[in-house]
């Protein structure tokens, strides 16, 4: 049973009165540690702790580097101990006939020495074949955004499924999925692909189309998915490629302009070169920590846009925990291109995106001139009638005012905890939040931009950290500390990882 004040007056945080004074925090020793699957750790691709003395990993994240080491050591032996099933169907070498052991790559990329076998999820508690239950904070990071098989959803879906399940023509579900989307987000043209990273890609090549211009504008440390144009970064100034590409057909800088994310500065000179189709831009940056655009930035970003000729492309992929109509309804942005992918179809394996109607009038200009072919847009299985009936629903009966308001209510008592926590223990961390979504920084705050953001990312701790909460029974998701708040999480849920999380941070600061 949680012990969280949450059980009590809704929004109010844990007493920590009756707790003792915290111990002195220990003295250095190196990060890292045999693993005791043998196997080498993936992902977190890691300047930080190993570029570090154990001095500074301490001065910048507030914990002793032994301390992080021992704490994944032990939790590490934990997970080991405890999902025998899992190990044992993985097996050694990872999955059979898998590359890598798994069916996609970034699977190894979690804190585990080996990924837990999922036997079945359901609202925000997800189970394994080990028999453990997890209060879900990840929700397949934002594709379950609403939570598991959401009943309208499940239900469209088996509806569909006994009428086939996709035949590249529309479907009366269409009729309603246009003018919902048209309604809710206040744009008027709409296509419907599979994945937020097709949709960018495909509304890029419509900024590229109409302006004839060849450049994208990205912010600093920015995610679009796997969009070409958006894999890169300044260094030292220098725009460069993102690290750990692989089979470019071409140099990706030569497409591309790169800014940090609150340089209006640095916009407004980008810009002045004429040559940028289209700003892309999460509102909000959340994949890198979680950066909140400094006052007056939206503002400066759609004039100096406007001004230069440039489109302004808003992806509200994971920005869409605002609100229903996301953060660009909520503070009245204006988009010439909206994308909106993952959650949108409640877990079914959709996105949309939409222009203005001044877009739609240059499109068409441009198509009128250009011979009959291949636009280079839309796949086989875009809009099919499966995920038509999922958005279908997901639109009509779950992303509603009122599960946002209880998504918010709770995220923001965990928030609140978090930061209670944070305080107490004199850690020099802090908690973001959009809407449902909470996210923990393991540095100093606020950030300002992506190079801030890389620069508070503290992977071997949030490692530690995440595998700490595992154990716990709380998954929250794995390449940063993202916590998601969906319309089915309970109070005791929030509680469990309240207490995991303190508990947590006192094994890490006084062992
Ligand atoms: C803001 C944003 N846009 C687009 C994407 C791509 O989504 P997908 O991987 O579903 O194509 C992501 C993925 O994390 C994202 O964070």
């Amino acid at each position: 049973m949680s012990q969280c004040s949450i059980h009590g007056a809704l929004g109010t945080v844990k007493k920590r009165a009756d707790r003792g004074p915290v111990a002195p925090m220990h003295p250095r020793r190196d990060v890292g540690g045999p693993n005791p699957c043998g196997r080498p750790y993936y992902g977190f691709p890691d300047p930080w702790h190993r570029s570090m003395r154990p001095t500074q990993v301490r001065a910048r994240s507030g914990v002793p580097a032994d301390r992080i080491a021992a704490v994944f050591e032990s939790a590490s032996r934990r997970y080991v101990e405890t999902h025998p099933r899992s190990q044992q169907l993985i097996g050694p070498r990872g999955i059979a006939g898998f590359y890598d052991g798994v069916p996609m790559h970034w699977m190894r990329d979690w804190s585990m020495p080996f990924p837990f076998v999922v036997d079945s999820a359901h609202g925000a508690t997800l189970r394994d074949v080990d028999g453990h239950e997890y209060a879900d904070f990840c929700l397949g990071d934002t594709g379950g955004m609403f939570g598991h098989s959401p009943a309208p959803v499940a239900e469209a879906v088996a509806r569909q499924s006994g009428k086939g399940l996709t035949y590249m023509l529309p479907t009366e579900e269409a009729l309603a999925v246009g003018r919902l989307l048209a309604e809710r987000f206040g744009l008027p043209h709409w296509q419907i692909a599979t994945t937020a990273t097709d949709a960018n890609r495909f509304a890029l090549r419509v900024a590229r189309a109409v302006t004839g211009r060849p450049k994208i504008l990205v912010f600093n440390g920015c995610y679009h998915g796997t969009v070409d144009e958006t894999f890169v970064r300044l260094v030292g100034g220098r725009v460069v490629q993102r690290p750990g590409l692989l089979g470019q057909a071409s140099d990706l800088t030569q497409w591309a302009r790169v800014v940090e994310f609150n340089d209006v500065d640095g916009l407004r000179a980008e810009l002045a070169h004429g040559d940028v189709a289209c700003v892309i831009a999460e509102p909000v940056m959340t994949n890198s920590c979680m950066v909140l655009p400094a006052p007056g930035f939206h503002d400066a970003l759609r004039t100096l846009t406007r001004e230069t000729g440039a489109l302004l492309l808003i992806d509200e992929t994971h920005t869409i925990s605002t609100g229903p109509g996301g953060y660009t309804r909520a503070r009245g942005l204006e988009p010439d291109l909206f994308v909106l992918g993952k959650p949108i179809a409640g877990g079914v394996p959709a996105s949309a995106w939409g222009f203005t109607e001044d877009v739609r009038r240059r499109l068409d200009g441009v198509r009128a001139a250009t011979p009959s072919g291949h636009t280079g847009m839309g796949t086989t299985l875009s809009a099919n009638a499966l995920a038509l009936a999922a958005m279908r629903a997901t639109l009509e009966h779950v992303m509603t005012p009122a599960a946002y308001g209880a998504m918010e209510r709770l995220a923001s008592v965990l928030e609140l905890n978090l930061e209670q926590a944070i305080e107490e223990y004199g850690v020099p961390w802090h908690v973001v939040r959009l809407g449902a979504r909470v996210e923990l920084v393991c540095g100093r705050g606020p950030l300002r931009n992506g190079t801030e953001a890389e620069a508070a990312h503290a992977p071997a701790l949030e490692r530690a950290l995440h595998l700490s909460l595992l154990n716990e029974g709380c998954l929250i998701a794995p390449f940063h500390n993202m916590m998601l708040v969906c319309p089915a999480t309970t109070e005791d849920q929030v509680g469990r990882l309240c207490d995991a999380f303190e508990r947590a941070l006192a094994n890490l600061t006084t062992g």
